[in-house]
């Protein structure tokens, strides 16, 4: 049996459509243009693709973009100056820095200068802090997307064994608390696990968040899973691969997301989504 498969690329269209009319009437009823920094340190490749279909998406929904650029050698004061610029500037709703960033600049502290009202990716501990809490305002966009996808495929997830394979800021850890909201019973595990193909044929829903091309196969996968592949990984031919061996995971799963057209269009509507709602509050909206 095959597989249904998660289209990623349609769900994240519908999205945008909603948001571009939400823009339209923030525009025409209270005169606001919702407005996305996108601050790009160095020239990583897939970080300067990343940050281009970040920058086309906006424009198609209206958002206003603004695109910092620094060199690969600029330094920690130099991109905490600009995050400061941008929090002050009135018309900059959402900022996004993206990552990684070169070896001398302290991530973490450069994730915390972030006004936490423009914190877009929901990295800033305030917004981290507050999801723990259960108290969520920004969260961490492709985590959120995820969320979206399954909604939307009709998935019901009380009482579900969720496994998250990563246990990144990013993804990992967001993940878990929003499974845990859901009511799934969650388990993380990551690069020390003892036996991880155990715990992913446990799972009824599957996220893998490693970074590691084709790690998780068909036989890892319990029959009629929700799988879910956040990976995306640049094979030596230049093709993009996920975390998850596709061709056999789609005979056991029961719904799965495929790479390219799964996780990544969503992450961007996430990121279009919080940049709106940045927008709505800071107009008292
Ligand atoms: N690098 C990889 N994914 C992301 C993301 O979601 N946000 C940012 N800022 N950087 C990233």
């Amino acid at each position: 049996m095959s597989a249904k498969i998660i289209d990623g690329k349609t769900i994240a269209k519908e999205l945008r459509a909603e948001l571009k009319t939400e823009v339209e009437e923030l525009k025409e009823t209270h005169g606001v243009t919702p407005g996305l920094a996108v601050v790009l340190v160095g020239d990583d490749p897939a970080s300067h693709v990343y940050v281009r279909n970040k920058h086309r998406a906006c424009e198609r929904a209206g958002i206003a973009t603004k695109d910092v650029r620094l060199e690969d050698d600029a330094s920690h004061e130099e991109v905490i100056k600009v995050v400061r610029e941008l929090n002050e500037d009135p018309d900059v709703h959402g900022i996004l820095v993206q990552l990684p960033l070169p070896d001398q600049i302290d991530e973490d502290e450069i994730l915390n200068t972030i006004d936490p009202k423009k914190d877009v990716d929901g990295f800033h501990p305030f917004n981290m802090g507050l999801l723990l809490s259960g108290q969520p305002s920004f969260v961490a966009c492709t985590p959120k997307g995820v969320m979206h996808m399954i909604e939307t495929m009709g998935i019901d997830l009380t009482g579900k064994e969720a496994v998250i394979v990563g246990r990144s800021n990013i993804v990992g850890k967001p993940q878990a608390l929003l499974l845990l909201y859901e009511h799934c019973t969650v388990t993380i595990c990551h690069s020390r696990t003892k036996d991880l193909a155990e715990h992913c044929r446990n799972a009824d829903v599957l996220v893998a968040a490693v970074g590691r091309a084709h790690m998780i196969t068909g036989d890892m996968i319990k029959p009629g899973a929700t799988v879910i592949d956040v990976g995306i990984n640049r094979l030596d031919d230049g093709s993009l691969a996920g975390d998850v061996e596709f061709d056999s995971a789609v005979e056991v799963a029961g719904a799965i997301t495929p790479v390219p057209g799964g996780v990544g269009p969503m992450t961007i509507a996430m990121l279009l989504r919080n940049t709106v709602d940045a927008a709505q509050a800071a107009a008292g909206l």
